[in-house]
């Protein structure tokens, strides 16, 4: 049941340390500094034959893959392209049987997901599933993948199924690198040695929680909010304005912050929320004077940040701190405070946290 928790949402955000630590089980490997992963002992020649990954997905999915991508070009060298799966299917892609496609999914049930699956066997290519749900219609179309194992997923807005799909994803690309020679054994080793870290960090982000809500209830009566991040926190921007539509039911969107000035700098003036996620990395700099562009037009700003930051402390409105971590590893910290925004936002707006209008946990029709 909801464990105490007010809504399963709640509870399914709370879980995500533990969930985090029962997806990494067996397949990293601590004391050895390594990753077991069975896809790779079982299918290693195709593996590392591959030319390209296809990955495709819709929604929060969607965006772990776009996550993915980033982590299997850095480590791995291969190049990944990222596909709706909606839009993937009725084109005519190209796929070669040295293509492996990527299905994620939670649900192993998304219709658009399973058919652009089945398109992707019908040419060859290799059918690699990262699904939440065993035994499902995706999971049985696969020839191989890696299960997430975060347990079930109730509440309609996906959160543990996020974190446990970048969590696999990170594993794979460091896998695949490590096999592949194009990773080097400090970064593998370094980062194995972080990946252990990030279960308790996150509990740490989640014990800011009453910080969050305060800095939730601004939102409440926003129509409008903007999300920005660059490099791994640019698919989290895109998250947590999803996280935000969805339940909250306030129009939100996503951007890398350097597009910002692209157009969508024209709708900010102060009536404007932008949420930044300004974590501590290499484009740090960058995203300050993206910052520094809204504060002049009087947006109103909400920053995520390294714990420890400064610069953006003295611009924003609010600001919410994470653990330091490597910037690969960034989006499993960094999403947790939008999750917990959302689902602020939404009870304080007293609204269906759950089972929000005209959604459904699973998109069998197309
Ligand atoms: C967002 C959400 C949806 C799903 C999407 C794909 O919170 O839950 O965007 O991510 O419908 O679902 P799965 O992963 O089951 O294929």
């Amino acid at each position: 049941e909801k464990g105490g928790f007010e809504h399963f949402m709640l509870k399914e955000i709370y879980d995500q340390p533990r969930c985090m630590a029962d997806c990494m089980r067996g397949r990293l490997l601590l004391n050895e500094k390594r990753i077991v992963l069975s896809t790779i002992n079982m299918h290693r020649e195709r593996l590392m034959k591959a030319e390209r990954f296809i990955i495709v997905a819709c929604g929060t999915s969607w965006h772990a893959g776009l996550i993915g991508k980033q982590l299997i070009e850095q480590w791995a060298n291969i190049p990944v392209e990222v596909e709706y799966a909606s839009e993937f299917r009725y084109r005519n892609p190209v796929i070669s049987p040295d293509d492996v496609v990527i299905a994620i999914s939670q649900s192993g049930e998304t219709a658009d997901t399973l058919a652009a699956f089945q398109l992707a066997k019908e040419n060859k290519a290799m059918c690699f599933g990262i699904v939440n749900v065993v035994g499902s219609s995706i999971a049985r179309a696969s020839d191989t993948g890696i299960y997430i194992h975060v347990g079930p997923e109730i509440g309609v807005a996906s959160t543990k199924a996020f974190t446990g799909q970048v969590t696999v994803l990170t594993l794979f690309a460091l896998a695949l690198g490590h096999e592949r020679g194009t990773i080097s054994k400090e970064e593998y080793e370094s980062t194995i040695e972080e990946l252990g870290n990030i279960p308790e960090k996150i509990k740490s982000v989640l014990a800011k929680d009453e910080e969050i809500k305060d800095i939730a209830r601004s939102l409440t009566y926003a129509e409008n909010a903007l999300y920005m991040g660059r490099g791994f926190n640019y698919p989290v921007a895109l998250e947590g304005a999803l996280k935000l539509k969805e339940i909250s039911y306030i129009h939100a969107e996503g951007y890398p912050a350097a597009e910002m000035k692209h157009g969508p700098i024209a709708l900010i003036d102060e009536n404007m929320p932008v949420v930044f996620v300004a974590t501590h990395h290499q484009l740090y700099k960058k995203i300050i004077s993206n910052i520094e562009e809204v504060k002049a037009r009087n947006g109103r700003i909400i920053a995520v940040v390294t714990e420890g930051d400064e610069a953006v402390k003295e611009i924003a409105e609010a600001t919410i701190e994470v653990p330091s971590t490597l910037a690969s590893l960034a989006p499993l910290l960094s999403a947790i405070p939008l999750q917990l925004i959302a689902y602020h936002v939404a009870v304080e707006k007293g609204l269906n946290v759950d089972q929000p209008r005209n959604l459904a946990k699973s998109v069998t029709v197309e």
